[in-house]
């Protein structure tokens, strides 16, 4: 058996004079790996009578006890060397210019959305949601407009292809069908919006297939024409940010409600300019009115005991006026140019809300 002490003072000189981490490690496989000198060493015990082996036992692990110390104390060493050397020469010059990051805007779509959403909130109403693909009855049928009303053909309608089930499908035409959903699955009282998608086939610089409403609806008991006066006055004040700001209630039609009203703001025209405050014209901004008892009686509720309010709005109708945009179609553009101009910064305190 090779002489101990002779393999003690190489090893332990090698691990001293180690120059790198790679070295070191070789000088530990050749040691202590599976076919390392002092493992072999270890394997040979078996064959030597009790007496040597328990002598030549203890040295071994003498060795490998001190070889493996040393090993460490040497790896602490080099690593420190090498972070040294890392710190001497790596530099980071802080006065290089940065690479540009191109921040996003909030598009104004969402930014007006959560802006509306916020007022409503504050008057206690919650967030609902329905679907884009309806069928006939929640979209048509159930708000009171029967097969043959004009009103199904105002709206040009996307239907889908005929399904097996005889049930007409669609793409939704207004956001007023979630009010069907609501008062068929909650006990009043009520309290909702409903912001989303709707899809009419129809395109110009105001009209595009695809935009968005909010619709509004209150149910409970002994609720009035002044309620809903009220209510959107507020409303109207406060997201067009004038408190003296005209409103114009004015009679209207549609199926679901009755009276229904359109509500103008005021406004002053001049050219092609439009400056919304004080002025001697009026400018359509949203179509309201009391729920019609049919709606109610479809619903499996009872008129006689509950009335409510309903409304519905353009939601890029409201940010082309709020935020003087004149073409619709670029809402949907992605033209990173207008995205620059109209969209809104995301440390605004709204969107904050946003990214909530
Ligand atoms: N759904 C109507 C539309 O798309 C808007 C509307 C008018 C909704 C009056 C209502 C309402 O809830 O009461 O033109």
């Amino acid at each position: 058996m090779k002489n101990l002490s002779i393999l003690r003072e190489q090893t332990l000189k090698a691990i001293e004079d180690a120059a790198d981490l790679t070295v070191l490690e070789a000088i530990r496989v050749n040691a202590l790996g599976k076919q390392g000198e002092i493992s072999l060493l270890m394997k040979k015990l078996g064959t030597l009578d009790p007496q040597e082996r328990r002598e030549q036992g203890q040295h071994l692990n003498e060795l490998r006890i001190l070889v493996t110390e040393s090993l460490g104390r040497r790896k602490s060493i080099l690593e420190n060397q090498s972070l040294e050397e890392r710190l001497a020469t790596e530099k980071i010059d802080v006065t290089l210019p940065q690479c540009p990051q191109p921040l996003g805007t909030i598009h104004p779509l969402s930014q007006v959305m959560y802006e509306v959403i916020q007022i409503f909130k504050k008057l206690g109403f919650a967030v609902a949601e329905g679907p884009n693909i309806e069928d006939d009855e929640h979209n048509f049928t159930a708000l009171n407009v029967p097969l043959d009303h004009p009103a199904r053909l105002e709206q040009d309608t996307f239907y889908l292809p005929q399904s097996p089930n005889g049930i007409t499908m669609l793409l939704r035409t207004q956001t007023s069908p979630v009010q069907i959903r609501t008062l068929k699955t909650n006990k009043p009282p009520i309290r909702i919006i409903v912001p989303g998608r709707v899809f009419r086939s129809d395109s110009d610089a105001t009209h595009t297939p695809n935009f968005h409403q909010m619709e509004g609806l209150l149910i409970d008991k002994d609720i009035h024409m002044g309620h809903l006066k009220g209510c959107l006055i507020t409303f109207c004040k406060e997201f067009f940010g004038m408190d003296d700001l005209p409103v114009r209630f004015r009679p209207a039609f549609f199926p679901f409600t009755e009276p229904s009203v359109e509500i103008d703001i005021g406004c002053k025209r001049t050219g092609q300019d439009m400056k919304i405050g004080k002025g001697t014209d009026w400018l359509e901004i949203l179509g309201a009115g009391m729920v019609h008892p049919n709606v109610f009686r479809n619903c499996g509720l009872d008129p006689e005991e509950h009335q409510g309010f309903a409304f519905g709005m353009g939601l890029e109708r409201l940010a082309m006026l709020k935020y003087g945009m004149p073409d619709l179609r670029a809402f949907y553009e992605c033209d990173i140019r207008w995205l620059r101009h109209y969209g809104f910064s995301v440390f605004d305190a709204l969107s904050e809300e946003i990214l909530r």
